[in-house]
């Protein structure tokens, strides 16, 4: 068993789900996070699900000199590292601030834990590192080009952490791209908050059906798809923690680089999944077709049957089930973690 498992951004949306996960599976744990995009709210409702608070360090990861106090202080064998900015459009508009905390973060990162001679690593990378022009469904070893700024820093990152093995033979790193993440904690005390308007369609739709924003756009319905729009591989936030946990066995076992696909394979058209939100909710979306969304793919869906042989590891939750849950959280929580009981 570990000693103890450092998350990184573990306040955030799929740090929190796999911090419970790993807390459920007997795990210790301790959690960084500078509460840049998350909130210490996140940390009693941990409590609440698994009756275990973690420690938590407030922290910038780029403090190297804070990161290595809590590997000594911790006895920390293993790093699950989902801290980071992921905004795709603000990635855009301010490159530098994306390149200097994603990257920035993760070299510090290391460099802590070469100094504690910690040499286990899970990264949250992303479908977005596969060419916009590669052909689903994306196997790991399809065509890289990230289109964007946040895509780049996710692509070079891995390549820094693939580069590590060459200097030191013991490093165990897992690259994990992740699809579409969705839902939220089946009790609706965790999931995915936004500050200001959202950009991604989940949680647009889920202000939509709440009454805080008055109409859904959907970005273009004449693509090359069954019913016109687009297509990706939404998978369910609790489905990916899982991933993470099986990648961390795998890891206990095999050094080198391994990237896996984390997806369901199976995709899921903008109005398929407006209209399995209407089904949960009870009542029609109020929705427009507008112009497709510069620098939208068609189709996106994963090959993850890597994940499978390797780790043993499939998702199992539904699409109706991420609509569930995301809904349930929506109306626990219609202000984020800021709304009380
Ligand atoms: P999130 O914003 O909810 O969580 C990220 C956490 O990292 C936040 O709590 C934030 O405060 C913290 N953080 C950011 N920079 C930090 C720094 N320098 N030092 C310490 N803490 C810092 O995001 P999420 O959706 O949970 O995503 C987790 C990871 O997964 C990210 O790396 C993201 O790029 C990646 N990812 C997310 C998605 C998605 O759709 N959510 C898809 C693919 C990959
Ligand atoms: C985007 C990012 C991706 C990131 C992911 C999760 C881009 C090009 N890609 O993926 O890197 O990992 O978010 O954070 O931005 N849609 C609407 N109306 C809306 C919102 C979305 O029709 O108001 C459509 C989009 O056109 C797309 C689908 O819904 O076809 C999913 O969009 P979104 O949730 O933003 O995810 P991606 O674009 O796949």
């Amino acid at each position: 068993m570990d000693k103890y498992v450092l998350v990184t951004g573990g306040t955030g949306y799929i740090g929190s789900h796999t911090a419970v996960a790993l807390l459920e599976a007997g795990y210790q744990i301790v959690i960084i996070d500078n509460l840049n995009n998350s909130s210490k709210e996140v940390l009693s409702r941990i409590e609440e699900i698994t009756g275990t608070t973690p420690p938590f360090v407030q922290a910038d990861l780029r403090d190297t000199d804070t990161v290595h106090e809590v590997f000594e202080k911790y006895s920390v064998t293993s790093v699950m590292h989902f801290a980071g900015h992921k905004a795709v459009g603000e990635s855009v508009e301010n490159p530098s601030m994306y390149y200097a905390n994603n990257i920035g973060s993760t070299l510090s990162l290391i460099e802590a834990m070469q100094a504690a001679e910690i040499f286990t690593l899970i990264f949250s990378s992303s479908a977005t590192v596969y060419s916009s022009t590669a052909l689903s469904p994306f196997k790991e070893e399809t065509e890289k080009d990230p289109i964007n700024p946040y895509g780049m820093t996710k692509y070079l990152i891995e390549q820094r952490l693939t580069d590590l093995i060459k200097t030191h033979a013991d490093w165990r790193i897992g690259l994990l791209r992740y699809f579409n993440p969705l839902g939220a904690h089946p009790t609706g005390r965790l999931g995915e908050t936004s500050i200001g308007t959202p950009n991604n369609l989940m949680p647009y739709l889920m202000q939509v059906a709440s009454g805080k924003l008055p109409k859904l756009k959907i970005f273009g319905d004449d693509y090359d798809t069954p019913d016109g729009t687009c297509i990706r591989d939404y998978i369910h936030v609790a489905d990916l923690a899982k991933g993470h946990l099986a990648a961390l066995q795998f890891l206990k076992g095999r050094t080198g680089a391994h990237a896996w696909n984390l997806g369901t394979g199976k995709g899921t058209s903008v109005l398929e999944l407006v209209e399995t939100v209407e089904k949960v909710i009870g009542y029609p979306i109020n929705r427009e077709i507008t112009s497709r969304r510069e620098g939208d793919v068609i189709e996106a869906i994963a090959d993850p049957s890597k994940a499978y042989a390797e780790l043993l590891w499939r998702a199992e939750l539904t699409i109706d089930d991420m609509c569930k849950d995301s809904w349930n959280w929506q109306q626990q929580n219609p202000d984020g973690y800021s709304s009380t009981r």
